[in-house]
């Protein structure tokens, strides 16, 4: 497949991305100097660039999402097949795949019994708030309005779910934001902010201190990611859920599980809620739904949230609310066919294997490498935070953890770290196969990663 790639003269691509393309997340200075990388083509757990360079993908698209992998033809064929029959029409009204993919996916998630249609995890989550803001209005007199999110996890980009932002570098200089959001304290027990036995219960009082602080009659909702993703890699403490979830029930507050990045199987449930037991009122996801065949993000509400809609005596009485490309059936019929891939081929179990396979050769690293302070994850969703001093815990300097994915990317294995997030803590290497990963992909990641702590760390 790379022969065409390296026969192929790709340097006008380059050239017109590094003239025209603004890239995500990016700095641009240095492509004064040096060119972009342009990715070009993939298959299974491989990618090759436009200079034909292979790599290995420990992140699944860079960003945790692609998890069924890179060239799934049955996928291209139903979104094919799906285009030339129907390819769009108004959310208002349904569609066969929409439908279908719905039904599909609240068989994975009982309790749960409506899924709204939109396009990004940052909208998914706005539709919660929006929903909150709506029930707070109409159901509480015009209280419960206010909306908790956790330090260190993220809800996306816009300016209100910036607002909701618990990693200060992406909000800087992007304010002044939505008003109503109030942050409640981490729970990484590896930065434990209480002397305690029982962590996971402290770090969720500190929620109900927040809530009494604030008035539970303003709280209309608690948002939380099931495992925190780009704020560390952070797995929730030992019965940490379980407290969260009384507190909810205590103050008649919503919980609103942002699965953008564990749903549909990347922490080897369907959902990283049902590892913990939680009951939610509300369930986002986007990344992993289609696995980046095409754009789609889903709300799912209880069918008491949706109930509280359905009031015609009002003009204003149900959602209104329209995202135009969450009608595009190209969405939920790669969903329906990324869900069908995972069954058939029996990927969660392969998460659950691979994960531990996975946490079993960092913890190896861990032996042979001081600069590894903790070792976190669930299913194939894991971090290695590294530090300069064990005893002290002293953050790496982010440099050198750049410098350690930069060797591994030079070697042709693609890592992630914490990026931009918290000031003086993005130093966590992230590692997220697809599902589909063997163990040779996981032991091959793991000896990129030894070589290159060993380079750079000595
Ligand atoms: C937990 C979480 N929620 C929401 C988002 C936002 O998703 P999107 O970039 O699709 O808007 C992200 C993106 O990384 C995320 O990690």
């Amino acid at each position: 497949m790379n022969k065409n790639l390296t026969s192929n003269d790709l340097s006008h691509v380059i050239a017109a991305d590094k003239a025209r393309v603004w890239h995500h997340l990016t700095q641009h200075k240095p492509f004064e100097s040096i060119d972009p990388r342009v990715m070009v083509e993939g298959k299974g757990m491989r990618l090759w660039d436009a200079l034909g360079k292979e790599f290995l993908d420990g992140v699944s698209g860079g960003v945790w999402t692609v998890n069924v992998g890179y060239g799934r033809e049955s996928i291209a064929d139903a979104v094919r097949d799906q285009l030339v029959k129907l390819n769009y029409f108004a959310g208002s009204a349904g569609s066969i795949p929409g439908a279908l993919f719905a039904q599909s996916l609240i068989e994975k998630m009982p309790g749960m019994s409506r899924v709204y249609y939109a396009n990004s995890g940052s909208e998914a989550n706005e539709k919660v708030f929006k929903m909150v803001r709506q029930i707070g209005h109409r159901v509480h007199g015009g209280r419960k309005t206010k909306i908790l999110y956790r330090e260190r996890d993220y809800h996306g980009t816009t300016i209100t779910a910036l607002a909701a932002c618990g990693q200060p570098q992406r909000a800087q200089q992007y304010g002044p934001f939505t008003p109503g959001f109030i942050e409640v304290p981490h729970c990484l027990e590896y930065r434990a902010q209480w002397d305690v036995e029982d962590y996971g219960r402290r770090a969720a009082d500190a929620i109900e201190e927040v809530i009494l602080r604030e008035g539970p009659d303003e709280i209309g909702l608690l948002c939380l990611e099931p495992v925190t993703a780009g704020g560390g890699v952070i797995t929730p403490p030992e019965g940490y859920w379980q407290r969260v979830q009384e507190i909810c029930a205590k103050y008649d507050i919503m919980l609103h599980i942002d699965e953008v990045v564990c749903g549909v199987g990347r922490t080897g449930e369907w959902f990283g809620y049902q590892n913990y037991g939680v009951k939610p009122d509300f369930v986002t996801m986007a990344k992993g739904v289609a696995s980046g065949y095409a754009a789609i993000s889903c709300t799912v509400t209880t069918e008491a949230v949706f109930e509280m809609f359905k009031d015609d005596s009002d003009p204003l009485g149900y959602f209104r609310d329209i995202s135009t490309f969450g009608g595009c059936t190209s969405g939920p019929v790669a969903a329906l066919e990324n869900l069908r891939i995972i069954e058939d081929e029996n990927l969660l179990d392969n998460t659950n294997r691979m994960g531990a396979r996975m946490m079993e050769n960092l913890h190896a690293l861990m032996e042979r490498h001081a600069v590894i302070g903790d070792v976190r994850g669930k299913g194939l969703f894991c971090g290695a935070e590294l530090v300069a001093d064990r005893a002290s815990k002293e953050p790496a300097d982010e440099k050198r953890v750049a410098a350690v994915v930069a060797d591994c990317m030079a070697q042709g294995v693609i890592i992630g770290m914490t990026n931009r997030s918290l000031p003086g803590f993005n130093n966590t290497l992230c590692f997220s196969p697809a599902l589909i990963a063997t163990p040779d992909d996981i032991d091959a990641i793991t000896t990129a990663v030894d070589g290159a702590l060993g380079r750079v760390f000595g």
